[in-house]
């Protein structure tokens, strides 16, 4: 884990500053933008502002626009070809979990999901996932979205790797397990380990942020908003 949390900004600036001279890279270079970023606890809707351009679809979830960011390359998902989507687990200030999926021809939700996973720092966790949920969709029962989850309980003795727990919309039952049953809406709940958690068990994470990032075919123009490396000559 160390080595990931140390290598991947030193990657990212050897990426800027190569960008910026032009020079044509080969295929292990990968140039993410992020695209989607939210924080737990901010009391709004994860799933609604991933899903939907504009804000406060819902009476019940005022937004916080602070609590989140949502770039307009995510209205451009199915018209330009994304070569891969990495999601994020930040939690006191250092990365913890990682997963990368294929992009291609996938759309807002379509790309998280087992069939496309290409890289998990869960050790358990691959494109032969055996569970019953793998979706940004969740449980919607219970109002619990970017769910992978190992087998639904009846009795709360869930395993699982990710979750969001959003609030319940009003007039819905949200069958509380101790888990679910918080004060500050979103709470982003992962598994500590390098293998899935029973929720139950109590020692599972709640991450600070999530965020969702897209690299895109060698061809696409780099977002003119990028800082300006140093430029460094041969
Ligand atoms: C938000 O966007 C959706 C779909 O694009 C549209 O149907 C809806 O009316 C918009 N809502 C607001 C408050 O602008
Ligand atoms: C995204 O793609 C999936 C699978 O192809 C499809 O079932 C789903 O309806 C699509 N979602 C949208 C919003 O187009």
């Amino acid at each position: 884990m160390r080595v990931v949390v140390y290598l991947v900004p030193v990657t990212l600036v050897f990426t800027l500053v190569l960008a910026d001279t032009n020079i044509i890279f080969d295929n292990r270079q990968t140039i993410w933008e992020p695209v989607f970023r939210f924080y737990g606890g901010g009391n709004w809707h994860s799933q609604n502002d991933y899903i939907l351009p504009n804000k406060s679809m819902d009476d019940d979830h005022d937004d916080d626009d602070r609590a989140q960011f949502r770039s307009f390359q995510m209205e451009r998902w199915e018209n330009e070809r994304n070569k891969k989507v990495k999601l994020e687990l930040f939690d006191d200030g250092r990365k913890v979990h990682e997963l990368v999926f294929d992009g291609d021809f996938s759309n807002k939700t379509s790309w998280f999901s087992p069939q496309k996973l290409q890289y998990s720092s869960w050790k358990d966790l691959s494109s032969q996932f055996i569970g019953d949920e793998f979706s940004v969709d969740g449980d919607r029962d219970d109002d619990n979205h970017w769910t992978i989850r190992n087998k639904k309980s009846l009795t709360c003795d869930e395993e699982g790797w990710l979750t969001v727990v959003d609030r319940p919309r009003k007039g819905r039952n949200r069958c509380v397990c101790s888990y679910e049953d918080i004060d500050d809406y979103p709470a982003i709940l992962y598994s500590r380990d390098s293998s899935k958690t029973k929720w139950s068990a109590g020692s599972y994470g709640k991450a600070d942020m999530m965020q969702i990032s897209i690299s895109k075919y060698q061809q696409m123009q780099q977002p003119q908003t990028q800082a300006q490396p140093p430029r460094f000559r041969k």
